[in-house]
């Protein structure tokens, strides 16, 4: 099947048609860059515009950075307050005249490396966090996904996301040695309560990898997300017919 998916991000939205047979994109990917304010009706116009970039009028899986129940957004950490409560899937819908399934952006990229990517075949606990601007997660055994918020993780009376995401690594200006160790404190951490088997990093950042991964010192094997950026483009078209 040929689903068009589209990854709504912190920095930018990012779309292209996929063979959900195989995971391939079928058309070079198109990307916006996201407006610093952007209200839900601003939103469905950049969405409208990247299903025009493809004259595309058949299904489209969207993939969005907060919380996914249904077709409903139910949190919006770094994009507008105006989403909470917004019936994702109606809004894109109606701006692109397409059947629309929303789902969360870090579950879109897990869904992807599973299927095609770097969990490919590997039926055990395994933790995948997207690192961008702000911090995704779910975890995943024998075949199932589970959207997660480990990104909400309280440190210092703030969440996770705010010291160790890709985005705070640049706002506070760390070195790859300093934000890799207190990626490493963060992911200990996690790995207390998850025992994953296997962790697959993924965002803009996991290309580079071998600036960083070396501090992390998880206990679980560490890999990059073998679709790097592109894993919430091929999920979120893998998750169409999805709930949430
Ligand atoms: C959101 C998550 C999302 C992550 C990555 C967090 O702020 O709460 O739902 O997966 O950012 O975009």
């Amino acid at each position: 099947m040929k689903i068009l998916g589209i990854d709504i991000g912190g920095s930018a939205l990012k779309g292209a048609p996929v063979e959900t047979k195989t995971g391939r994109l079928l058309a070079e990917r198109f990307r916006i860059e996201t407006p610093e304010v952007v209200t839900p009706a601003a939103m469905a116009k950049i969405v409208a515009e990247i299903a025009g970039h493809f004259k595309w009028d058949g299904p489209i899986g969207i993939g969005f950075p907060g919380v996914i129940e249904g077709s409903h957004i139910l949190t919006s950490a770094n994009l507008h307050p105006k989403f909470i409560g917004c019936d994702g899937g109606k809004l894109f819908a109606k701006a692109t005249g397409c059947p629309v399934t929303m789902t969360n952006d870090a579950a879109a990229a897990a869904l992807a490396e599973m299927r095609f990517g770097a969990g490919r075949g590997f039926q055990g606990k395994t933790l995948l966090l997207t690192l961008g601007t702000g911090i995704g997660s779910s975890l995943c055994y024998h075949g199932m996904v589970v959207p997660c918020e480990f990104g909400h993780l309280q440190l210092r009376g703030k969440s996770a996301e705010h010291f160790v995401s890709a985005a705070a690594r640049k706002r506070r200006d760390l070195s790859w040695h300093k934000w890799g160790t207190e990626l490493g404190d963060y992911i200990r951490t996690l790995e207390q309560m998850l025992w994953p088997e296997l962790i697959i990093i993924g965002g803009g950042v996991s290309a580079k990898g071998r600036k960083f991964f070396k501090y992390v010192k998880p206990r679980a094997r560490m890999v990059p997300a073998k679709f790097l950026n592109e894993a919430g483009i091929v999920g979120a078209a893998l998750s169409f017919g999805r709930h949430g």
